[in-house]
């Protein structure tokens, strides 16, 4: 029996009838609302929510976020714990499997994924089929797509030996394919995985070696990278995340879910925000023209990239540990001249009642570009940076939709505003 403090009461005023609704977990079951109402005449009552602004989607287990307190827990665990003293593979298996690894478990984890970061040379043909200034986020959105055809068994998302596999290549094949987009659009030959490196140094030689006989990773940098890479492993029920869950909600394959989620990432609202900021950053050019820019965002002409966030109404916890990261690798780089613009355009907004109001701060893109820069990718690479991560959280979060049995292929109702029951006129006639 419900306890009758956790329940509504609602009226339905077109028929005098009341229904007591369930509350749990802080949400009342969409179908017990479509039980108000009765027949033709007082259909059942849906929710309206563009956006999901107001709707929970799934139960899931994997990150907390409260957007209040700025707090952000992967399975129960504070980020800033994990930034400070964990890896990015620790981080993955963290997220995907829902407990830390033993000491077995992460070294075999660590091989499977050194030893899977190789891609069919089919591939690399195919990357190399896009135009020279093909930008890197469709490049990788495309690659990942066509990985499910290299890989067929992966349909069988049942079967948990074959899901693991599909996991451990995604994890491992997605810097691969990064660094080969970055390195096709600067014209230089693809390098080649060194399965002796770590999984970020590994990436950075992928990206950045030339002729040397070994790529040498500046350890700050690589610690800088492994970082990022942890603050941006997942999200709860973002953007993107949503799209992998809808796209695996038909019960599709791994690849082709994820590349839902890049193409989601892609958006300048989302994970594309980090190439915006350094662009509008790079547009404003000098603090002085800070204040007729921030006029500009006042008056709807545009947002202010990097800042405002759905869930964040306070600070973004990652933001604040991002802003840290700078420091220490701005010790190798020198500072990007760029920082003290975001820094006064960062001072003015928040003492600006336009954003108070409007609680926007800074969140996880509005410094990242800043280090990406000074780490010498060009803007269109920052999302890649945003999406190799991220698919440590997509993959967690699609392996706990094929698990939940709660979960239906994604299929929302709609409110129709267009014509009815017209008469056909064909052309022959319409166009005499
Ligand atoms: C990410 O969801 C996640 O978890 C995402 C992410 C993750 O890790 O997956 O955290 C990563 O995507 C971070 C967000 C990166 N995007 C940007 O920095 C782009 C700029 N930000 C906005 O577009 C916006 O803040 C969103 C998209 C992030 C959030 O939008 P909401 O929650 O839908 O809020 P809204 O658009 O309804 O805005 C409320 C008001 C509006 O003003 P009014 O209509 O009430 O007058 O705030 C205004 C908006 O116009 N507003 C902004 C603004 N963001 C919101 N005004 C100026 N500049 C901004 N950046």
């Amino acid at each position: 029996m419900t306890n009758s403090q956790e329940t509504l009461t609602v009226r339905d005023n077109r028929t005098g009838e009341e229904y007591e609704l369930p509350i749990t977990d802080g949400t009342i079951s969409a179908k017990d609302l479509s039980r108000i109402g009765t027949g033709e005449e007082n259909p059942g009552v849906a929710v309206y929510d563009p956006g999901f602004t107001n709707t929970a989607s799934c139960r899931s287990a994997v990150t907390f976020i409260d957007g209040d307190k700025g707090i952000l827990e992967y399975r129960g665990y504070p980020i800033e714990q994990l930034a400070e003293n964990s890896t990015f593979l620790e981080v993955a298996y963290l997220l995907i499997y829902g407990e830390l690894p033993t000491e077995e478990q992460h070294e075999k984890w660590v091989h499977e994924i050194t030893f899977h970061t190789f891609v069919h040379e089919n591939l690399r043909s195919l990357m190399q089929g896009f135009r020279y200034d093909a930008h890197p986020m469709g490049m990788l959105m495309s690659s990942v797509g066509a990985l499910s055809t290299f890989y067929p068994e992966a349909r069988n998302i049942a079967d948990e030996d074959i899901r693991h596999d599909q996991i451990v290549r995604m994890i491992a094949k997605m810097p691969t394919l990064g660094a080969w987009a970055f390195r096709h659009g600067q014209g230089k030959p693809y390098v080649y995985p060194d399965n002796e490196l770590s999984y970020t140094e590994n990436f950075l030689s992928m990206l950045f070696k030339m002729s040397e006989q070994k790529y040498n990773a500046d350890p700050r940098l690589v610690k800088a990278l492994e970082v990022l890479f942890i603050l941006h492993a997942d999200h709860e029920q973002n953007c993107s995340t949503n799209a992998v869950r809808s796209v695996g909600s038909s019960q599709v394959d791994p690849y082709s879910s994820v590349s839902a989620g890049i193409a989601a990432l892609y958006g300048p609202l989302h994970g594309g925000a980090n190439e915006a900021v350094l662009k509008m950053l790079r547009r404003i050019g000098t603090k002085d023209k800070i204040p007729a820019f921030i006029e500009g965002v006042k008056a709807g002409n545009e947002k202010l990239m990097g800042f405002g966030h759905r869930v964040y109404k306070n600070f973004d916890p990652r933001a604040t540990i991002i802003k840290k990261a700078c420091d220490d690798v701005f010790e190798v780089t020198g500072v990007s001249p760029l920082l003290e613009i975001a820094q006064e355009l960062e001072a003015i907004a928040l003492a600006d009642d336009y954003f108070i109001s409007r609680k926007l701060y800074p969140n996880v893109d509005f410094y990242s570009g800043l280090i990406y820069e000074a780490l010498k990718f060009p803007p269109e690479m920052f999302t890649v940076l945003f999406a190799i991560p991220r698919t440590a959280g997509w993959l967690a979060q699609w392996r706990e939709l094929v698990d939940d049995k709660d979960q239906k292929i994604a299929r929302p109702k709609q409110i129709y505003t267009g014509d009815r029951q017209l008469t056909f006129v064909p052309a022959s006639e319409r166009w005499k």
